[in-house]
């Protein structure tokens, strides 16, 4: 085995400004790589963007500009979100860049050589914002399955990669290597589309300028899927420094449900005809929508990284991603699930838990503590701990990021009740130094070695853990000049604490803010001013009462209503007696249909309000006449 991870996001179009959904893959694969990291293991960490193809040409051309000046431009975007998100990539890839260039052209002439190319001509569907040709059958509703925007028919000469003499060999590889598609429901369908059969594929435009030319044929460009899926290798040295490929190669793929047919059927096939070994993992995860709703350009509900982690800090922004749900999953975004894991997880159970625990050690033991390795380790917590790790790293290396997160929280929650258990303010109080040592010693482990486990999901929250811990090293040079520090009580040490700002503040609960489907159904409770005006309201005098016999509900009212008396049978008998309701001008509805109420037929509903304490009688400020109207 080799102790090497290379992990890869995919390369994003730079026709876009980055949003949530391009953070979260990068995030997840930042979590990756910095989990790996700290295993010791070598990592390399590839982003960057995908910069040929119609799509960047057309957008460019809309702005007055050149794709490449297109490219230059937004491309700043993605590189700033990545620093501002903590991200720890070793390189950034642009395939406009000599080098992707050179292993583009490379590979396409491999392949040609290897008699996988063809020269044919080439007619379908076409879905220009997608890059893709389709078939009839794809097509929903005569539009694109993936984007619902219309298709175009195209056709032109075109170099083909045989594609169906892969079906096989692809298959087989699927099949003998369960762990290359995550998650499974998506192995499976990935599955069921090869069986099919693999149709050859069109590999080259001539309708594009904006591209690769093709070897020998230029006025051919090279498909900007076969371009982009290629940068993989490139950046990993392919074919100029094989050292640093094979070192590397082959990788996990983190991507976005909607590419996985690129990752996990077309670049296989390109790799299997090139002779190169196919990629570890192809990790697929979920969609998120905003709020409740897909997010779009023209809905203009695409959510600004920047803008959150303006808001809730960047820490907070990575947590809430991979916590929320679990990879693979699709998830919603929304401010009032952010703020509770805020509150609930971060400033309640991590922040907290730090916080008294740095306080005590101040207060207790002059700021300073040793690690139990010198003083002795609590059984019970070691014990959870390494329970803990085992859980988390194998959650770890399925990429659950979600999992991993739920042992971490299941740990920090121990580490609490050891607190109220062990109750070392009453150790100080009844001066038992040494046990009050030996708990506080075991629980500065228990953060230390929780610091360690959040590291990959927020690195800044860790470091500054570290800092009040009093370990003036960054964590992960730290962790590789100590290796065993990963575990619980491996090794020692005497400390300083320092106090440090809160890690994260409490937010207030937003007032839901009611979403556009929320408001329509709310129009639907509303009603018109012609619909209220159907009800006609009256004050009416009320002459008698007596109670309705067999009900301690029920009181009859005969009720003068300016015309003519009228019974009014009214349920409020538990709050008032017939002979306080006799003289009382009331307010009731005139014109509801005569019901009957035990036997006795009502004309009319008087109105109360009513509230924990009872019913209240709605009754005008000021003498009125019986009879007069209500509006
Ligand atoms: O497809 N939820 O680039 P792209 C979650 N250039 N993730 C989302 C998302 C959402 N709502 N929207 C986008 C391309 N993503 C090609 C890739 S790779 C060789 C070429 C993420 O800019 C997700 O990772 O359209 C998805 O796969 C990626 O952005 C697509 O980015």
């Amino acid at each position: 085995m080799k102790n090497t991870f290379y992990v890869t996001t995919p390369i994003y179009y730079v026709n876009d400004v980055p949003h949530i959904g391009h953070a979260y893959t990068t995030i997840a694969a930042d979590a990756s790589a910095r989990y790996h990291r700290l295993k010791g293991e070598k990592v390399f960490f590839l982003t960057g963007t995908d910069e040929h193809g119609q799509k960047i040409e057309k957008t460019a051309k809309s702005q007055g500009i050149e794709p490449k000046q297109l490219a230059d431009r937004v491309v700043e975007n993605f590189k700033k979100l990545w620093k501002v998100l903590n991200i720890s990539n070793d390189d950034f890839i642009r395939t406009t860049e000599k080098r992707h260039y050179e292993t583009v052209t490379y590979l396409f002439k491999k392949i040609m050589e290897n008699g996988d190319i063809y020269k044919g001509e080439y007619e379908d569907w076409y879905c220009i914002p997608c890059e893709t040709f389709l078939t009839d059958s794809q097509l929903v509703d005569g539009k694109c399955p993936e984007c619902s925007r219309a298709v175009e028919k195209l056709k032109e000469e075109s170099y083909f990669f045989r594609m169906s003499k892969y079906t096989e060999p692809l298959l087989n590889y699927i099949m003998e290597n369960p762990e290359f598609i995550y998650p499974p429901s998506r192995r499976n369908e990935i599955i069921n589309f090869v069986k099919q059969g693999l149709r050859d594929l069109s590999i080259s435009r001539t309708s594009i300028k904006w591209g690769i030319p093709v070897p020998g044929d230029e006025k051919h460009v090279i498909y900007v899927w076969f371009d982009a899926l290629t940068n993989y290798i490139t950046a990993a040295g392919y074919p100029h420094d094989m050292d640093k490929f094979n070192t590397f190669w082959p990788a996990e793929h983190f991507i976005g449900k909607d590419i996985l047919k690129f990752h996990a059927v077309y670049w296989p096939c390109f790799l299997l005809s090139a002779g190169l070994p196919l990629p570890k993992r192809v990790v697929a995860h979920g969609w998120w929508t905003v709020e409740g709703q897909k997010m779009s350009k023209s809905l203009g509900n695409a959510i600004d990284p920047f803008a959150l982690t303006e808001k809730y800090g960047v820490d907070p922004f990575r947590y809430f991603l991979l916590r929320e749900v679990p990879f693979g999953n699709d998830g919603d975004f929304s401010h009032e699930a952010m703020i509770k894991r805020i509150n609930s997880d971060l400033a309640n159970d991590l922040g907290n838990l730090v916080k008294r625990s740095v306080s005590m050690v101040e207060k207790f033991l002059n700021s300073r503590y040793e690690l139990p390795l010198n003083i002795g380790i609590h059984p019970s917590l070691a014990a959870h701990f390494e329970e803990t790790i085992k859980e988390y790293d194998n959650a770890m290396l399925d990429s659950s990021f979600s999992r991993a997160l739920e042992q971490v929280w299941n740990f920090i929650n121990i580490l609490n009740k050891f607190i109220v258990g062990t109750e070392p303010w009453a150790l100080h109080k009844n001066k038992r130094e040494e046990d009050l040592k030996l708990v506080m010693s075991n629980l500065m482990e228990g953060i230390r070695t929780t610091a360690i486990l959040i590291y990959p999901f927020m690195p800044e929250t860790a470091n500054k853990i570290f800092r009040t811990l009093g370990i003036n090293e960054d964590l992960e040079s730290y962790i590789k000049n100590n290796p065993m520090a990963r575990e619980f009580g491996k090794i020692g040490g005497t400390f300083q604490v320092v106090q440090i700002p809160d890690l994260f503040s409490r937010l207030e609960e937003e007032r839901k803010k009611v979403t556009p489907s929320e408001m329509k159904r709310e129009e639907k409770n509303l009603i018109s001013i012609e619909d209220f005006a159907k009800v006609e309201l009256k004050i009416g005098h009320v002459i008698s009462a007596e109670k309705v016999e067999k009900s301690d509900k029920l009181l009859k009212l005969t009720v003068d209503d300016g015309e003519r008396k009228r019974t009014i049978v009214a349920g409020i008998g538990k709050f008032y007696t017939p002979e306080e309701m006799i003289g009382k001008k009331i307010t009731f509805v005139s014109n509801l249909k005569p019901a009957k109420l035990m036997g006795i037929e009502s004309e009319g509903m008087i109105l109360a309000a009513s509230d924990e304490k009872g019913l209240s009688l709605v009754i005008p400020e000021k003498d009125v006449k019986a009879g007069s109207q209500v509006r």
